[in-house]
């Protein structure tokens, strides 16, 4: 299968969705993550072969393709409409993370707007949700009421995604007790993507 992921706005958490999901895919069958970023924030991240998967630059992709199973392709904030575009005709699925505050949200509705008219196959994704605080709820209704088709499950806000770059893991082998939380969150997220791509 190959999932987008993409955003209008940056710092949502689209390379840690990228990555995490990437890694979920390779437990079931060889995937490739491409860094769509011009930042190159997803191989600065693989830099030192902590990664369960492998990850490639845009240009160094067409020739491996073909030897993977499942492909995921990170972005760089605000695309052009023309890029989304590409990338919803190119792909199974599309996620769209978003954090619950209002800024994102809005801009996560521009996206859709946009999506709708490509007939596009997406969903969009909480991240950085602190359930300390009430944004969750609110973000949950406001989702629903503007009938955007959304991921039953929800990213939590833990310092381990913020530090398990620099150690160039992901958060399942990072030292810290509430890590793995995250770690089941994005394999739920990856269940929930199977349901709605179902594999051969
Ligand atoms: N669930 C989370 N909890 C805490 N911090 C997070 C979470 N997800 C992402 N972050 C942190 O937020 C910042 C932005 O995340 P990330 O780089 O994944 O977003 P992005 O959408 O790819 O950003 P950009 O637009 O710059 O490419 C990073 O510092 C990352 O570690
Ligand atoms: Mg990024």
């Amino acid at each position: 299968m190959i999932i987008a992921i993409t955003a209008l706005k940056g710092g949502v958490g689209k390379t840690t969705t990228a990555v995490h999901l990437a890694a979920f895919l390779q437990t079931l069958a060889p995937t490739l993550l491409i860094d769509g970023d011009k930042n190159r924030s997803a191989l600065v991240w693989s830099r030192e072969d902590k990664l369960p998967f492998y990850v490639a630059s845009q240009a160094g992709a067409p020739g491996l393709i073909k030897k993977f199973t499942h492909i995921v392709i990170d972005t760089q904030a605000r695309p052009e409409p023309e890029e989304l575009e590409d990338l919803a005709v190119g792909s199974d699925l599309l996620i769209l993370p978003t954090t619950p505050n209002h800024l994102d949200l809005d801009t996560t509705v521009k996206a859709v707007e946009l999506l709708k008219t490509l007939n596009a196959n997406y969903r969009v994704l909480l991240t950085k949700v602190d359930s300390r605080t009430k944004n969750p709820q609110s973000a949950r209704e406001f989702l629903t009421e503007a009938q955007l088709p959304m991921f039953k499950t929800e990213i939590p806000l833990l310092v381990a995604f913020q530090r398990s770059p620099s150690l160039g893991v992901i958060v399942k082998d990072y030292p810290d007790r509430r890590a793995k939380t995250g770690w089941y969150r994005y394999q739920d997220i990856g269940k929930e993507i199977l349901e709605i791509i179902p594999q051969k």
